[in-house]
């Protein structure tokens, strides 16, 4: 059985407290900017995120991996451009900024920012690593389009010559190939009373990518706690913290439980769609 750990509180102070290079992975979603105020209980700034952007560097085990899911509000018209500091502030105090990934969603609910700029349908899935990767587990499922065909294992030279590629004798494609950096995820249903849950499938597959059974992770802003879930039934020791009582008791039954809400499904999206949203031609399927 995974160690579950889950503590209430500031995950900067409680932070504190773990031990240097303790952590395998950290899966979380931080606030996006104000965009939610979590029932009055934010106090969220660029002193405070950088902080815990320290501590994070401080826990991460030589060869960890945090990965960091974010978007910018926009204010009087700009994006704040806040995922893009925090992703160099990070490099800044010494993680590699191994990859920026895209969680693409196929719907979207802000129809007034269609009037001056096209539908926002992604966030940010910044992957930071602590020196060179321990773990990549990667996952093999994308379907490819010329699955059994023969492929001559040959490349273009920068001359635009084509030539055998050395000790390559060429290959039988398979059917599936390593997934793309772009996931697209569905977004995950009302089913918790949490405002900002990210889909359980999302935190599934970082846990997979980056970590290996027997593992710690950490979730700093654990939310309805959707880390944690996928952490027990994946094997992973867990650590999370929150600091809204509410959201707490949410995650600790969730993950008591092992609940994986539900998952949005195509049709549920398209009865949600409203008609000026069908005049701009989205068909979400
Ligand atoms: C984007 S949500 C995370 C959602 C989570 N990934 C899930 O699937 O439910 C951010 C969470 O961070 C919490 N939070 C904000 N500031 C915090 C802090 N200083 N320490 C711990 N939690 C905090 C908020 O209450 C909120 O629940």
């Amino acid at each position: 059985m995974p160690k579950i750990e889950l503590l209430q509180g500031d995950c900067l102070e409680l932070m504190k407290d773990l031990p240097d290079g303790s952590i395998d992975l950290t899966v979380t979603s931080p606030p996006y900017d104000n965009l939610r105020t979590y029932e009055g209980s934010l106090d969220w700034n660029e002193n405070i995120w950088k902080q815990v952007l320290e501590q994070l560097y401080r826990v991460t085990k030589e060869g960890g991996v945090v990965v960091w899911v974010v978007n910018d509000a926009t204010v009087n018209g700009s994006k704040t451009g806040t995922s893009f500091k925090q992703a160099l502030y990070a490099k800044e105090i010494g993680f590699n900024l191994h990859d920026t990934m895209i969680y693409m969603k196929p719907n979207f609910s802000a129809v007034g920012a269609l009037q001056t700029r096209y539908a926002p349908v992604f966030e940010y899935m910044f992957v930071w690593c602590k020196n060179k990767l321990n773990t990549f587990n990667p996952i093999k499922d994308r379907k490819c389009k010329t699955a059994g065909e023969k492929k001559s294992g040959t490349l273009r030279n920068p001359d635009g010559a084509m030539v055998k590629k050395r000790g390559v004798e060429g290959w039988v494609q398979p059917e599936y190939g390593q997934r793309f950096n772009i996931w697209k995820i569905t977004p995950e249903s009302r089913g918790s009373d949490h405002p900002a849950p990210f889909p359980y499938q999302l935190a599934h597959d970082h846990i997979i990518s980056w970590s290996n059974e027997g593992d710690t992770v950490l979730d700093p802003f654990l939310g309805s706690g959707t880390t944690g879930v996928a952490c027990k039934n994946l094997n992973r020791n867990f650590i999370g913290i929150e600091l809204n009582s509410k959201y707490f008791e949410i995650a600790k039954e969730r993950i008591e439980k092992g609940t994986v809400v539900k998952e949005r499904i195509t049709e549920e999206i398209t009865e949600g769609i409203t008609e000026e949203k069908a005049q701009l031609g989205f068909d979400f399927s």
